[in-house]
């Protein structure tokens, strides 16, 4: 602490940015063998939106950011720390995509880095911007999750292209002296032991780019749908039961559970188990798919944007994702 008197992080604003491109089950239907019907039923998916080709991570994040900026009433220089969530960085050595974000946005002298926790990115940001905040070294943290998966993507795959969009969600995490702001607790884990459930073999160490490693397609995202499916339900329903039980806070506490959104049948059965009521969770993969890092703060920005999401309201969020990474957090909602 800079001082004797505590100090707390709270989300203070939240913004996010939707690509206008939407690709619908009825044209994957024309470029794959799938049905509009296999895609609802087994994902719930009808719908994601897909960026320009040149419309980068970091052009998405932007506008989401610029967004968080002025619901928190702030300037962009007040911003001493930008933390960008993605596994689809404009570029995927260096610079990272936070650097070039704090540049668009005019940032100077800002500590800026990425997190590569898939589609865990966002509430992982989250714990650093907390431990950040409340040590006393920061005071106003862009978190953000940004995604170009259709950058990814393999679309003659059938089973991973119908899952993915694009879109960056922000938030601003700032410091606080009222307890009643305060996030209250974060979870954030991974077991490496599962990184073959979902990952891309190239470029990297492993697979430096070469003619062959594009031949063989490994510049795309791979998954194990099934395995990753059944490991998500268990973790995500496992990790909320504690984070609940360790802060003493019932199911019925919580306004908002915002799950991460891969699949509404992992939405289902996880928020089923937890006994969450349908006004309890939040929703958004029917139009947005899965986002990755952008799906949590995207799914509280619509929540937000639809005028629900009110000052001090209570949410859970539950994600998972390639890693094997999985994160929880409880806070309330510090924005006007
Ligand atoms: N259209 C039609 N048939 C399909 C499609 C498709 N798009 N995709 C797969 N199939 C077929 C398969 O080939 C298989 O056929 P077979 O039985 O003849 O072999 C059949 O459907 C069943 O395949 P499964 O993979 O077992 O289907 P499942 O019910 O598991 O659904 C899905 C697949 C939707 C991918 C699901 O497993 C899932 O959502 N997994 C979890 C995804 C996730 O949570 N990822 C983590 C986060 S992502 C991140 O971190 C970036």
């Amino acid at each position: 602490m800079t001082d004797n008197k505590l100090q707390y992080a709270s989300m203070r604003s939240i913004g996010a940015y939707i690509p206008e491109k939407i690709l619908t089950n009825a044209d994957f239907e024309k470029m794959v063998d799938t049905s509009d019907e296999w895609i609802v039923k087994r994902t719930g998916i009808k719908e994601r939106h897909i960026a320009k080709d040149n419309e980068y991570t970091s052009d998405m994040a932007v506008k989401a950011s610029e967004i968080a900026i002025q619901r928190a009433g702030l300037e962009n220089s007040d911003i001493d720390l930008v933390i960008c969530a993605t596994v689809t960085p404009d570029y995927f050595n260096m610079p990272s995509t936070a650097c070039i974000i704090s540049a668009k946005l005019g940032i100077k002298n800002v500590q800026a880095f990425d997190v590569s926790a898939a589609c865990s990115g966002f509430v992982y940001g989250l714990s650093i911007a907390k431990a950040f905040i409340e040590s006393g070294m920061k005071k106003n943290v862009l978190v953000i999750g940004a995604e170009k998966f259709s950058s990814i993507v393999d679309y003659s795959d059938r089973s991973t292209c119908i899952l993915f969009g694009d879109g960056a969600g922000a938030a601003v995490i700032s410091v606080t002296d009222d307890k009643n702001e305060a996030i209250i607790d974060i979870h954030a884990s991974a077991d490496g032991s599962y990184a073959d459930f979902l990952m891309t073999p190239a470029p990297g160490s492993v697979n430096p780019a070469s003619c062959e490693v594009i031949e063989q397609g490994l510049q795309y995202v791979k998954m194990k749908g099934n395995e990753t499916f059944k490991l998500a339900v268990k973790t995500l329903t496992k990790d909320v039961k504690e984070i609940l039980k360790k802060n003493k806070i019932a199911v019925e506490d919580i306004d908002f559970f915002v799950p991460h959104q891969a699949n509404y049948r992992i939405i289902k059965a996880v928020g089923d188990s937890l006994k969450m009521s349908p006004e309890q969770t939040v929703k958004t993969v029917h139009k947005y798919g899965n986002t990755s890092a952008a799906s949590i703060p995207m799914a509280i920005n619509d929540i937000y944007e639809e005028g629900k999401l009110k000052y001090g309201d209570t949410m859970l969020l539950d994600t998972f994702g390639g890693g094997l990474t999985w994160a929880s957090a409880i806070l309330p909602f510090a924005g006007k």
